[in-house]
């Protein structure tokens, strides 16, 4: 796969394939077309100059491995029925990923602000003709994201790289997922106008993403998140912070204040 060197966006570089395959541990450089080098540790790809860099206060916990560790197992298995005060399994949530996206052999996609790469390794796994890229900022996230590929003998490209500023060339990916992180981003409209670049013109973007909530109790403990960074939108601000960013909204689905849409 090609990427777009983040240095300069005139530049390219190569992903290498062996990159993807995560039960033969890749290490070493790959070089941008000026021989900018940029390290490969564990399969993951760095691209971001500070190894340690974080967007909002909000994702300083994204970088402590036991967060990691314990993220998937211990949150993101209960998440969407806890903020939603609805029962929503992430089998659910995983089949509502699958049905609204429809990936196909040959596609590529993309999970933006990937934490353990849970919607890439059910993508990938789905159809294993397609090749699926991870993104995030945080090593531990990846690392643990690699770890359970292995597991589940699912091959992923892993990128340390940020949303902000997604290092490929225009028209890339038939399918982009992103899964919360939108409400964690400093700068939303701008990762949406990234995804937009990045996304072919009959491609299909899956988020899940949190809205303003309604009741005085939601809305203080959003207002004190929001002093960490995180942002939240009540449904009319997010359809308008969408079209603004360029996406045709074919589907928006809500439980509580969590809200799956999908864009084209
Ligand atoms: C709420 S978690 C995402 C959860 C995951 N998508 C899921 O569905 O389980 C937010 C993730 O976004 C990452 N993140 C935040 N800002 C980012 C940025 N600017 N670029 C890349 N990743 C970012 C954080 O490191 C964190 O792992």
């Amino acid at each position: 796969m090609e990427l777009r060197a983040p240095h300069n966006k005139c530049l390219s570089l190569e992903l290498p394939a062996e990159a993807a395959q995560l039960r033969a541990p890749l290490n070493g450089s790959i070089y941008a077309e000026d021989e900018q080098p940029f390290s490969i540790k564990h399969n993951i790809v760095q691209l971001v100059e500070n190894k340690q860099s974080f967007d909002t206060l909000a994702q300083l916990s994204n970088h402590i491995s036991v967060t990691a560790q314990l993220y998937e197992a211990l949150w993101r298995r209960r998440s969407i029925s806890l903020l939603s005060g609805e029962d929503f399994s992430l089998n659910e949530e995983k089949k509502l990923l699958l049905d609204w996206t429809r990936p196909s052999s040959g596609e590529t996609i993309l999970d933006v602000g990937c934490s353990t790469a849970l919607y890439a390794r059910t993508l990938q796994d789905f159809e294993l003709g397609t090749q699926t890229v991870a993104l995030d900022l945080s090593y531990p996230m990846l690392k643990k994201a690699r770890e359970k590929a292995v597991n589940e003998k699912i091959d992923l490209f892993l990128l340390q790289a940020d949303a902000r500023q997604i290092p490929f060339f225009n028209d890339t990916f038939d399918i982009v997922a992103m899964g919360g992180t939108l409400n964690e981003v400093s700068n939303a409209a701008q990762v949406l106008t990234e995804i937009r670049r990045v996304l072919r013109i009959n491609g299909r973007f899956f988020i899940m993403f949190l809205l303003k909530s309604t009741n005085w109790l939601g809305r203080v403990a959003q207002e004190s998140s929001s002093l960490a960074g995180l942002h939240f939108w009540t449904y009319k601000e997010s359809k308008k912070m969408f079209k603004g960013a360029g996406f045709t909204i074919n589907r928006i689905e809500t439980k509580g204040i969590v809200a799956f849409a999908l864009l084209s």
